[in-house]
């Protein structure tokens, strides 16, 4: 039996003993009662009457034990021309700091407090402060518009929001403050602060009740020390997109977060206390809290806080300088990063320029990684490439080549082996295991590993019938797929209206109410189409209200903007057609599948309970007229 099979095997027979050895590694102000708490299945908690704080584990606990002159952060941020380092003792002053300055605004444990910060030290300093002091962050996304600031504000309820002046991108400098007071004017819940941290690039006003600068607040605090909360604490919530417009507030634990976190970087991504890592993603996705923040801290690891993109900041070469300016060991990003690299760097010129003898290995996730971006990564930097695959509710991987176990045979297209901890499987529509390479709906057997989601915030029903009801007895991923006789899993598509645009978790469901809003739509639909660089692109279709005499291409002007306002750039929604009416099935069902296999020139079966085959037609017509469906059957 291979060492990863025997590890395997050991985490599913007996999950207790083998988190609890994992538990060992971090300080426990009072040790579990129980590591697996099973009492409310399918709903499962771990550590239950452990106490601990996940601030003093990722930083207090460093300094401790003589990690304090170690670099805890490299900034590195091409897109202003600055980068410094912070140590972890530095590091320590600065979020007791903050912490103090929460709680002297009335901040404490269980208080939500929202951060809207663009990928500077500062949003690090805020998420551990929040932790040091039991409060609950919840990090929204700088490309979302205020609307969706404020759906979030009302299911979180914050005490305190925590921002910066602005967010810088290549084209633009984005004022935040103006998002935060529209999305504070949209919500029905007042947060009773908002602390603005001013950049050098943009002033903002604080002349709303309730601002407060970063820098004052910090000069009247008095640095707070680490408050021991529950394992089964929120630490964090971080909201995603389902198929409503609704987003869910996944919540993540204290106690099982720390350990699988700290679990992961030496078993998945086999970098040791002291190494560099960098995950080149951004602090409001799930990536970006699990392997720029906690992962990294925890195992007190330097890690990379980049504010740039793979290119364009300056050069296709972005990512090689980084690496071998700060001796990067790991690298985590996305796969459509290295495709905007590679159509702008197909050789790998800028690679040779750069001396990249620390890297080891690089780790993708976030979208399905094709082969041919997999093999061009594996040719041009020499190192392993590892796609793993993971999701906002999971908080780590539930599949991955786990390089701190061994070094298993890379098969292009596929996740690698299921995790430790984790039983995968690809199921039915009546929840039976498809042979090996036949396709179905992957679930996970329950209960969970630790660091996944215990649940959403405030809607356990939602919880459930989302996840725990479709296959008793399993956690339904959404994704669809197979997995081959060797147990490695090949992750295909979702099976519901997510979609993924460069990496981003969207629903399709929330910008059809944007569409459907717009005075002149009876009805609607978005589909995600694939495209060569982000994966998929939202494409929308509009049926116009009778009598409508409006010029289509107004309509489709007003409706992409109102997507940008509503929902944000980053849903890259720039295309949409008007067609007479959208295909349906004779219960009403909107054939959404049909219609992206047609966006995609694949073949796809006319679907018996069609109401009207014409309608196809139409659809792939209107495609055309927008750049698509190249050679539907
Ligand atoms: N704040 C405000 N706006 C943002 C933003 C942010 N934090 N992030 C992106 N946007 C904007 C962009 O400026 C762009 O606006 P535009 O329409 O005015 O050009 C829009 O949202 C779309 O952004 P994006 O899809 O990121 O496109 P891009 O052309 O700027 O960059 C990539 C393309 C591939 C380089 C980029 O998407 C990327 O690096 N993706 C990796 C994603 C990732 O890390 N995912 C996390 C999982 S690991
Ligand atoms: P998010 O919650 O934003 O991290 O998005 C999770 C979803 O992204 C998953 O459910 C998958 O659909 C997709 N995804 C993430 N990683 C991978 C991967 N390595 N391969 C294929 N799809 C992935």
């Amino acid at each position: 039996m291979s060492e990863y099979s025997d590890i395997h095997q050991r985490s599913i027979e007996n999950p207790s003993e083998f988190w609890a050895e994992a538990a060992e590694h971090l300080v426990w102000e009072r040790r579990w009662d129980r590591v697996l708490d099973d009492s409310n299945a399918p709903i499962y908690r771990w550590f239950t009457g452990g106490r601990l704080n996940t601030c003093y584990n990722a930083v207090d606990r460093h300094v401790a034990n003589g990690r304090g002159e170690q670099a805890a952060i490299i900034y590195d941020s091409p897109i202003t021309g600055t980068g410094r380092q912070i140590t972890y003792r530095e590091l320590q002053d600065q979020v007791a700091l903050f912490a103090g300055a929460l709680a002297g605004n009335g901040v404490g444990r269980g208080d939500r407090v929202i951060l809207y910060m663009p990928m500077i030290p500062e949003a690090i300093v805020a998420v551990l402060a929040c932790a040091r002091i039991g409060a609950v962050h919840s990090v929204v996304f700088g490309g979302f518009a205020p609307n969706e600031l404020a759906t979030r504000i009302d299911d979180a309820k914050p005490k305190a929001i925590v921002s910066a002046s602005c967010g810088i991108e290549p084209s633009r400098v984005i004022a935040y403050k103006p998002l935060l007071d529209n999305a504070r004017n949209l919500s029905k819940h007042k947060p009773d602060c908002c602390i603005v941290f001013q950049r050098p690039q943009l002033q903002a006003d604080l002349n709303e009740p309730g601002d407060l600068d970063w820098h004052d607040a910090m000069a009247n605090a008095v640095p707070h020390d680490c408050v021991a909360v529950e394992a089964t604490d929120p630490l964090y919530l971080l909201y995603t997109s389902g198929t409503t417009g609704q987003p869910k507030g996944i919540v993540r634990d204290n106690g099982g977060h720390a350990v699988a976190l700290h679990w992961t970087m030496k078993n998945i991504y086999n970098v040791e206390p002291g190494e560099v890592y960098w995950a080149a993603s951004d602090i409001g996705w799930v990536v970006g809290h699990s392997y720029i923040i906690y992962g990294p801290l925890l195992s007190g690891n330097t890690t990379v806080l980049y504010e740039g993109k793979p290119v364009g900041t300056p050069d296709a070469g972005a990512f090689w300088r980084v690496i071998s300016e700060h001796k990067v060991t790991t690298m985590f990003t996305a796969p459509t990063a290295f495709r905007a690299i590679r159509q702008q760097d197909p050789e790998g010129d800028y690679i040779k320029k750069y001396d990249l003898s620390s890297m080891r290995a690089l780790f993708l996730a976030g979208e399905r990684c094709d082969p041919d971006t997999l093999h061009w990564a594996e040719e041009k930097l020499g190192v392993p490439v590892i796609d793993h695959w993971w999701q906002t509710e999971t908080g780590w991987s539930i599949a991955a080549n786990c390089l701190g176990i061994e070094l298993a045979p890379v098969k292009a297209g596929s996740v690698g082996r299921a995790a430790p901890g984790w039983e995968v499987q690809a199921l039915d529509d009546a929840g039976n295991d498809v042979a090996a390479g036949g396709i179905g709906a992957i679930a996970c057997k329950l209960p969970l590993p630790p660091g996944t989601l215990p649940g959403l915030w405030n809607a356990e029903d939602r919880f459930r019938s989302s996840y725990l009801e479709t296959f008793p007895g399993y956690y339904e991923t959404g994704d669809a797929g197979y997995i081959d006789e060797d147990g490695y899993i090949f992750v295909m598509s979702r099976t519901d209206d997510v979609i993924n645009v460069a990496g981003h978790r969207l629903s399709t469901g929330a910008i059809e109410e944007v569409l459907a809003a717009h005075d002149d739509v009876a009805e609607c639909a978005v589909i995600g189409v694939a495209d060569e660089l982000k994966g998929q692109l939202p494409v929308g279709f509009l049926v116009l209200k009778a009598g409508v005499e409006h010029d289509e291409a107004d309509i489709v002007a007003d409706v992409v903007r109102m997507v940008r306002e509503r929902v944000g750039p980053v849903a890259v929604f720039k295309k949409a057609v008007v067609v007479t009416c959208l295909p349906k099935t004779r219960s009403g069902k909107i054939l959404r599948s049909t219609m992206r296999k047609i966006a995609d020139g694949e073949p796809y079966t006319v679907p018996a309970t069609i109401e009207d085959t014409g309608v196809l037609d139409n659809i792939e017509v209107a495609l055309q007229s927008v750049g698509y469906a190249p050679c539907a059957t």
